[in-house]
Formats: C-alpha cells, structure tokens, sequence
C-alpha cells in the first residue's frame, strides 16, 4: 500500500481514537445501559456500541472501500483479510469500564491484504496512546519506545496473566502455571488484554498469556509488539490466526521461550 495513503489512514485512525476516547471520558459518570452477553459476566454497555458505531461511520464515509470487524458486530462479515480491513475493540476491559472506570482501551488495527499496518491502543482514562506503524516502531504519546531489552531473564520479569490459568482449568496443568507465577519476579492481571499486550511492547511487562482472545483484543497489541522486537504466538508458540478466537503468548524473545520450553510445554494437556 503507498506511504501516502497510509499516512492518511494513520492521521483519521489517530484523530478518531482520541475523539472517541475523549466522549467516553466526558460521559464516563453518565448512567449506562448494561447488558450480558455469552454469560453473566460477560458486559457489554451503550458505550461499546455507540464506540464502534462511531467508527462505522468515519470509516465508511471517509475511506467506502475499507472493511470493518468490530467485537459488537456493526461491521462487516470479513472471511478474509483482503484489502484494508479495520480490527476495532471499542472499549477493552468492559468488566473494567463498568466497575472501575478506568483500566480499559480501545484498540484499533489496521490491515492491508493481511498485513498489520497500523496498531493503535488508547488507555482512554491515562489519556495514553500507544501507536505504531509498520517498520516504523511504537510510540507512546509520539515518543518512542526502545526495542526490548537484549536480554531479560524470567526470575527478573513480570508476567500478566489471568489468575485462571492457577485454577484448574481445561488447557493447562495449574500446578506448573503456579510455578512459573513463583518463579518469575510478579505476576499481574489488568483485565484488559489489550492494555496487557501494550505493557509488553512497552517493557513493562516481560510477557502475557490469555487463554482465549478474539481478532480485536490482539490485533493491535501484535503489530506493537512486533515494532520493539517482541513476538506474539499462540500458547503451543505457532501463529496467530488473525480471524479466530486463539490463546494468546506475547513477550520478550528470552522470557517467551524460557517459558514456552520450561513451563508451558509441560503444562500443556
Ligand atoms: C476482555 C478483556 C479481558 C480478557 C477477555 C476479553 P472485553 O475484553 O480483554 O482482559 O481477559 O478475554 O474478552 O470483553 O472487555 O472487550
Ligand atoms: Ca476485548
Ligand atoms: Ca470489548
């Protein structure tokens, strides 16, 4: 795709993120319309969707070729990630959003015939934005991130995960995720993956696991992480299928595969 059109895409992705973020903030004490979705603690708010509506309509209006997937279903049926194609999460950590009113991101990534091009991910209550472009880093708030750090060992490192990867659950033995949580320096849960996955690309987290992500929690996260060197796989450490649900292991190549090979391959049922 031309540098041109990119960088015009890249300024409305830019301009409508931090508009949407900046409504969300000043209607953050407004009440809310809640409702449930795959199950009781599954929210979803008028916010979500008035969020991804919003960008439905910028993205039609100003570019009718693009393509949208959006986790509230207002976009397209994308069965293919030809052409350009929007991955919105319009409000990530809705639990977040509801309870707490802070800790929650919307994400938005951009890709062109398959390719990640734009990532963008705004802590909407920090008013923090990270952002990256293909073969250009990331940023956050235009300044930008240093490529991870050569080398970092897991009893040095912090790890985000869910605490119910050390409940018994159906993917991992949980004994041996406890030890990975005692071996390594902390442990943290954020619950939203996209701000998780932007800690990485940032080095503030040295990894992060999710057991079931959807194309919007990831899809910007990856193209960020990837800028400052780090990789995103799944939990067996394969590719990403951008249009699945997958289990998520992004992280600093050191830490990503002392875990994989130490604890995760055991843990594997
Ligand atoms: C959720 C958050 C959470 C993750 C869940 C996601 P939502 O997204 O990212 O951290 O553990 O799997 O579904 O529903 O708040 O957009
Ligand atoms: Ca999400
Ligand atoms: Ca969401």
């Amino acid at each position: 795709m031309k540098n041109l059109i990119l960088d015009e895409i890249n300024r409305k992705a830019k301009e409508w993120i931090l508009e949407a973020g900046r409504t969300i903030r000043n209607k953050i004490n407004d009440p809310l319309d809640i409702s449930s979705k795959s199950n009781p603690n599954d929210l979803v708010t008028s916010m979500d969707k008035n969020t991804e509506k919003y960008f439905l309509e910028k993205i039609k209006s100003t570019f009718p070729d693009h393509f949208l997937i959006g986790e509230e279903g207002f976009g397209d049926e994308v069965k293919a990630l030809d052409g350009t194609v929007w991955i919105i999460d319009p409000i990530d950590g809705t639990m977040n959003f509801v309870q707490q009113k802070r800790n929650f991101a919307i994400s938005v990534a951009i890709y062109h015939d398959g390719v990640g091009e734009v990532g963008l991910i705004y802590n909407v209550m920090e008013d923090q934005l990270y952002s990256a472009r293909r073969g250009e880093g990331a940023f956050k708030n235009e300044v930008k991130l240093p490529p991870l750090k050569k080398t970092t060992v897991l009893e040095e490192s912090v790890i985000g995960l869910n605490h119910l990867w050390l409940c018994e659950n159906k993917l991992v033995d949980e004994k041996i995720m406890q030890d990975l949580v005692k071996t390594a320096r902390g442990s943290r849960t954020y619950g939203s993956a996209a701000i998780e996955l932007a800690f990485v690309a940032e080095g503030v987290l040295e990894g992060y696991l999710a057991m079931s992500l959807s194309p919007w929690d990831f899809a910007a996260g990856m193209i960020l992480i990837k800028e400052v060197g780090g990789i995103t796989t799944n939990i067996d450490g394969k590719g990403i299928k951008m249009l699945e649900r997958n289990s998520v292991f992004a992280g600093h190549p050191e830490v990503h595969s002392r875990i994989l090979n130490d604890f995760i391959t055991k843990a594997r049922k």
